[in-house]
């Protein structure tokens, strides 16, 4: 491995009290899958100081380039990110934008750029990422992969709900929850949201039901996660197919 990404994961920078940088096991599963996807072209929102970024480039396949985009690498991150890219060697497979995603992405996609593999991890909230999901998918070869970070943050989850109820993605690969981090309260809610689900997918199966309880019920309670394998805080998503949806498509998630 890099020393230089090494060095960032043995030694994390923390900042205001929480670690920016992707954990140890992520940057494993990051790497793994670029590795086997092989990439001509990929693209991550979110550099910070870069631990993502370097994990990508070491395998990325020669010749091929690395789109990064955020807006504060040089206000907030102080360059760090950039520097920790050009000091494993990395600097000429880089483009790098300093601007937010939402100004970025459109922009890309419309001189052309066609992507493999996708990494999402720029403002966590459900808005900014279905943005970033919408352009990047433009701009997503049939076969490519979208990778979210922090899946398991409900804003996130969300918007990966959305994703696989309603286009042609589907898990590709996840990272095992650690259930064993969850607060005494979120475990109650997710026994009370099963014991919920099993009653109200038993319901949707009597003809004429399906759709009110979808439209009475969220997500939770109908145990979409489970049922889609959306129960990870790193999830890859692969593009099977183009969008083929009618104007009035929708399915409730
Ligand atoms: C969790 S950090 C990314 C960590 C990085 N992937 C790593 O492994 O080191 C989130 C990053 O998103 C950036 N960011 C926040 N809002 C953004 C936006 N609208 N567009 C692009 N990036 C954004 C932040 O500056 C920050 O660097």
């Amino acid at each position: 491995m890099n020393p230089v990404l090494q060095h960032l994961l043995s030694n994390p920078i923390v900042r205001s009290g929480t670690c920016s940088g992707i954990s140890p096991q992520k940057v494993e599963l990051l790497m793994e899958l670029v590795t086997e996807l092989r990439p001509r072209q990929s693209l991550e929102v979110g550099l910070a100081y870069g631990t993502s970024a370097l994990a990508i480039c070491e395998v990325l396949p020669p010749g091929s380039c690395h789109i990064v985009i955020d807006p504060y690498q040089t206000n907030h991150w102080e360059g760090r990110g950039l520097q920790h890219l050009q000091q494993a060697g990395h600097a000429d497979r880089i483009e790098f934008y300093e601007d937010f995603s939402y100004r970025v992405l459109p922009q890309i996609e419309a001189k052309g750029v066609r992507v493999d593999f996708a990494f999402i991890d720029g403002r966590h909230t459900f808005d900014y990422v279905l943005v970033d999901f919408f352009h990047i998918d433009k701009m997503l070869n049939p076969g490519g992969v979208v990778l979210f970070d922090d899946a398991d943050w409900p804003s996130i989850r969300r918007v990966l709900r959305f994703i696989v109820m309603n286009l042609p993605y589907q898990v590709y690969k996840t990272l095992p929850a650690n259930s064993g981090q969850a607060s005494r309260r979120r475990q109650t809610y997710d026994i009370f949201a099963a014991l919920c689900s099993v009653g109200l997918n038993a319901i949707s199966q009597i003809p004429g039901f399906r759709e009110p309880i979808s439209r009475a019920f969220g997500g939770d309670l109908r145990g979409i996660d489970k049922r889609c394998g959306l129960m990870s805080p790193f999830i890859a998503l692969r593009k099977v197919d183009t969008d083929r949806r009618g104007l009035k498509h929708f399915e409730f998630f």
